[in-house]
């Protein structure tokens, strides 16, 4: 197996937020996605990416996971199907990800990961727009802290960031419209701006910091 690198694994990095971390990070970036030929939720696609990178060029410095289906409706009226994919798109995904790359950041003694919640989930309130959606965010909140603390022995840091509205050619502009007049600051967030976040957390400069769950929302949450 080759030694740890600098390379970060960038699972959603075709796409919205996760297309522009992997666009800032450059050469640095190995992007798994269904487009690229990972499924992420299907584990022997995870099993077969992960070997070959990790034979190819070693463990990676950095795994950025931005796989997470949206989904609004009444709890009452949620269909068990679709309760089962996002579970499969947001946390199970999540979980086969890390399972995959962390066991080789431990052996190297370093390395960054970095999970994408939603701004509010990791709060203990009611979320009416999409309360599948958060709660199963809130469940990857709480994943995301106990692998924070089964990795920090070997200083590897594990963060959440939670974004609130971000503007991009995917995303729920319906819904991002009817709660826009809440945002302090006026406007919905760009990728870019997501994507500085992520740099930083990847950053050897944030290495004192795990288990956080970082919201950038324009002040939503205030
Ligand atoms: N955008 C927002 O306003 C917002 C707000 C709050 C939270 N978030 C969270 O932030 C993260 C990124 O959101 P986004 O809006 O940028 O997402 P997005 O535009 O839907 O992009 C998702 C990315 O994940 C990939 N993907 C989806 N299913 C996959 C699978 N099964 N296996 C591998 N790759 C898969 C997609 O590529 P393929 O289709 O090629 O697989 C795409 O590259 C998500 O966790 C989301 O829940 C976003």
């Amino acid at each position: 197996m080759a030694k740890s690198g600098s390379h970060v694994v960038v699972v959603g990095g075709t796409k919205g937020i996760g297309r522009a971390v992997a666009d800032a990070l450059g050469e640095k970036a190995v992007v798994w996605s269904r487009e690229r030929g990972v499924d992420a939720t299907d584990s022997e696609s995870v099993r077969v990416a992960a070997e070959r990178l990790l034979v190819q060029q070693g463990a990676p410095w950095g795994l950025v996971h931005c796989v997470g289906d949206f989904y609004e409706a009444p709890l009452l009226s949620t269909e068990p199907l679709e309760f089962g994919k996002l579970i499969a798109s947001n946390l199970t995904s999540a979980l086969l990800v890390t399972q995959a790359i962390v066991p080789s950041m431990l052996a190297a003694k370093c390395g960054r990961v970095v999970l994408f919640a939603a701004a509010g989930a990791g709060k203990h309130r009611a979320m009416s727009r999409a309360p599948a959606y958060f709660a199963i965010k809130a469940a990857l909140v709480h994943l995301a802290r106990s692998l924070a603390a089964e990795c920090a022995p070997s200083s590897v840091t594990v963060n959440v960031v939670s974004p609130g509205l971000v503007v991009h050619e995917h995303s729920h502009e319906a819904s991002q419209r009817r709660i826009l007049p809440r945002v302090p600051m006026g406007r919905l967030g760009t990728t870019a701006e997501l994507a500085g976040v992520v740099r930083w957390l990847l950053s050897e400069q944030s290495g004192y910091m795990t288990g956080e769950d970082i919201t950038v929302d324009g002040g939503l949450q205030l």
